[in-house]
């Protein structure tokens, strides 16, 4: 999986045991929470709503997590508790180190500005604004002198690709354009933490799919922190980061899309799950396998034989010395090698990219029987996918993946790969 929240990634925001009670008097319903009691009884006992049910995650800084949910879960409570648009009942929400829940009014306020842009799912544009001045809207209440102003408006404009549309009204746009627009508002304050609720749902799915896609390139680009919300386990998906799936106002799981397609935590989860097709999530990287035996091109002959003396494969991956995939030899040209392998060998061979999701390796798949390399971004060798962990990744048996192979190559099942 790509690396979004690699773990020594710094925390920006860490929810610490949050519950949220639609009442004024909410210390029976949280203390009834705490007795392991859920929303449906509290309500049915006490009248009392129940919104997030000791709710704990972390954002790391330049991750995008995807909160997901059916309508009701909390989704959009929890996204509000992070700046205070909703006040936690109970637990601590710690941004860069500040505890927002113990702000008072005054900081607050200044906190929310600098830190979060909000975008909305309907688009809150002032309807008598141009774009720009929609746009600027953020960077006048926070008396940025006005040339400033129009600068940073039109870097964020042209960010979010509506160049050339800066003095036009929201009605002249189209609703795509719209959400572009309220991106751009949220990314002109310069502020580093986007909490985006529903963004891209009232989007046509074809615009809605781009505007997925471009979100991630502009949050890899601008190294922004997103949180956001969904109700769509597609999206959630197609975002690619860490999901953090809720129920009843409670998390049910938080992890990669890969960790929850293959290892529901719950038979909720796995029902939630169960329509999405997983040839089009698993990445090559997670079913890469390997255990599998390498050759350098720097080999001598007799080198080789020796590294691939007990192997029963019929041909071997080659790479160089700093690992990158070179090549491929067969035992033939291993047999027949006189000098080094790197003279005898076939030079480039088919591979696939960590990051192709299985759909995409397919091709690649058929038309290469013993499978297809996988390098990364870099071309060093990462591993093979064969077309038993393949098929094995589409059965959903979590056997197929990396980590099983693993697990194989420690009990010898296939040979250990050669150190250098
Ligand atoms: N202001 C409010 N007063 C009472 N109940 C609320 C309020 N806001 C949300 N709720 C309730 O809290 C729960 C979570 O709502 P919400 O966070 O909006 O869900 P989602 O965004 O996942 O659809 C729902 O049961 C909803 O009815
Ligand atoms: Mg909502």
């Amino acid at each position: 999986m790509a690396s979004q929240a690699e773990p020594q990634a710094r925390t920006r925001i860490a929810v610490q045991a949050v519950s949220k009670v639609f009442s004024d008097q909410p210390q029976k319903a949280l203390a009834m929470l705490e007795a392991g009691e859920t929303k449906d009884v509290i309500l049915e006992r006490l009248g009392t709503v129940v919104g997030l049910n000791r709710v704990s995650f972390d954002v790391a800084e330049g991750e995008i997590l995807v909160v997901m949910g059916l309508s009701g879960s909390g989704k959009s409570t929890m996204l509000r508790c992070i700046n205070r648009l909703v006040e936690p009942s109970a637990g601590a929400i710690v941004v860069d180190g500040t505890d927002v829940t113990r702000l008072n009014q005054k900081d607050l306020l200044e906190f929310r500005r600098h830190k979060f842009g909000m975008v909305f799912q309907h688009f809150a544009l002032f309807p008598n604004r141009t774009i720009q001045g929609n746009v600027e809207y953020g960077l006048e209440i926070q008396n940025v002198p006005k040339a400033q102003r129009a600068e940073k408006a039109l870097a964020a404009i042209e960010v979010v690709g509506l160049k050339g549309w800066e003095a036009k009204y929201p009605n002249q746009l189209s609703g795509g354009m719209q959400q572009r627009a309220g991106l751009a508002r949220a990314l002109a304050v310069d502020a580093d933490i986007l909490l985006m609720d529903e963004a891209f749902s009232a989007l046509d799915p074809l615009i809605r799919r781009d505007m997925q896609g471009e979100l991630r390139q502009l949050q890899r680009k601008l190294g922004k922190t997103i949180v956001f919300v969904s109700h769509d386990l597609d999206e959630a998906i197609a975002l690619g980061g860490r999901i953090v799936l809720m129920k009843d106002g409670a998390i049910v799981q938080i992890g990669n899309p890969e960790e929850i397609l293959l290892a529901p935590a719950t038979d909720y989860v796995r029902r939630f799950v169960e329509h999405i097709d997983v040839s089009s999530v698993l990445t090559a990287e997670r079913l890469a396998d390997r255990g599998v035996a390498v050759l350098r091109a720097g080999h001598t002959a007799a080198e080789a034989r020796l590294a691939i003396a007990s192997c029963q494969q019929t041909s071997w991956y080659v790479t160089d010395e700093g690992g990158r995939l070179v090549g491929r030899a067969t035992r033939e040209q291993v047999e027949r090698c006189t000098g080094t392998i790197g003279a005898v060998m076939e030079a480039g061979c088919d591979r696939v990219e960590a990051s192709a999701t299985l759909r995409q390796a397919f091709a690649r798949l058929a038309a290469n029987r013993d499978g297809v390399a996988v390098v990364d971004d870099r071309g060093h060798l990462i591993g093979t996918v064969t077309h038993r962990g393949a098929a094995r990744a589409l059965a959903r048996d979590t056997a197929g993946t990396a980590a099983a192979s693993a697990e194989e190559a420690r009990h010898g099942l296939v040979h250990p790969k050669i150190s250098a």
